[in-house]
């Protein structure tokens, strides 16, 4: 895992002890790991609370009335930035999506000194997304105010409210995770959606988490102990109830060497004969964005056991729950 400091910039403090406040609450979101299961199903129940309040046409609610979120995002993105920007209207906030490219960033400011400029002008929340395992947990560690870290994917470590809005959508389906064999497919090595959702579906209870990649692509030994590993996915698939597939992280990738797409399709793709050799009421989801035809076959992406866009309308309920927990704590809905 890349967990490298930025130039002139500490390593990465451990996200999972920075994320709490000394009562054990969540001050950040920066990993899902060792978050309680109790942790857990909190955000999925607000999440959907204010799916409920949505449902029954409330307008934008006022939580976060007053309060500044600013989005960070060093690597491109549609539907977290999207999901996280109207998360954060429909509770009130203002929302400031910032222009990397035409920002002071290019004239060599840091990204600290970026923070610390716009804690300046009493911004709440930063929602970042960046290429270098850690960044936000780096950030967090060097804030000088009460503002709030949210994670929006940091290299291959972690993409919390991806693995939130997976299992929610998940839970909507198959509401008791205790007996459901779950497959992550695809480029593990390189993927923070696997590790996040795995350490979501082994929280919550999920029988058994099977992880199926290429040797080059699976991750390393000790990573991930608490799930099945396989590289043959006919094997990997068979009886699964629910097959989670993953893009190839190309921009990720220095020297693993993996086959043509047609080949890769042909060994790791989520063909429909393929899901036939899973569970008849097999559920497909993926993070998105998805490459046709060379992880996922378009008739079953666009097939009736997809999730993929249920997947995507969730994330808006989840970043909602999150921006309301951390911004907003002990406040209703
Ligand atoms: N799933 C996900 O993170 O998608 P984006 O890169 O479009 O945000």
């Amino acid at each position: 895992m890349n967990a490298s400091a930025l130039p002139g910039e500490d390593a990465a403090p451990p996200a999972v002890r920075l994320q709490l406040d000394a009562d054990g609450r969540l001050r950040h979101l920066l990993t899902l790991e060792g978050l309680s299961r109790t942790q857990l199903l909190d955000l999925l129940e607000r999440a959907e609370a204010l799916r409920a309040a949505s449902d029954n046409g409330a307008k934008p609610l006022d939580l976060l009335h007053g309060r500044t979120v600013v989005n960070l995002f060093f690597e491109p993105s549609t539907r977290t930035r999207t999901s996280f920007d109207l998360a954060a209207q429909r509770l009130g906030a203002t929302v400031i999506n910032f222009d990397i490219a035409s920002s002071s960033t290019v004239k060599g400011e840091s990204l600290i000194d970026t923070v610390h400029t716009l804690e300046a002008m009493r911004c709440d929340a930063f929602v970042v997304r960046h290429r270098e395992a850690g960044t936000p947990a780096r950030i967090a560690a060097r804030l000088r105010s009460a503002a709030a870290v949210l994670n929006a994917g940091d290299g291959n470590h972690a993409h919390p409210t991806q693995g939130l809005l997976d299992a929610l959508t998940l839970r909507r389906h198959r509401p008791d995770f205790t007996r459901l064999r779950v497959v992550i497919c695809g480029d593990i090595r390189h993927s923070r959606v696997a590790r996040s959702d795995a350490q979501a579906l082994v929280a919550l209870g999920a029988g058994e988490v099977r992880l199926c990649a290429p040797p080059e692509l699976a991750p390393d030994a000790e990573e991930l102990p608490m799930c099945r590993r396989f590289h043959d996915f006919d094997e990997a698939i068979a009886g699964a109830d629910v097959v989670i597939m993953l893009r190839l992280q190309k921009e990720r990738m220095h020297s693993a060497a993996i086959p043509s797409e047609a080949d890769y399709f042909q060994r790791y793709g989520l063909s429909a004969a393929r899901l036939a050799r899973a569970h008849p009421d097999c559920l497909v989801m993926h993070p998105g964005p998805i490459n046709r035809g060379v992880e996922i076959a378009s008739a079953v992406a666009d097939g009736p056991q997809s999730l993929i866009l249920e997947q995507v309308a969730n994330g808006v309920f989840v970043r909602m729950a999150v921006l309301a927990e951390l911004l907003a704590p002990r406040r209703a809905p």
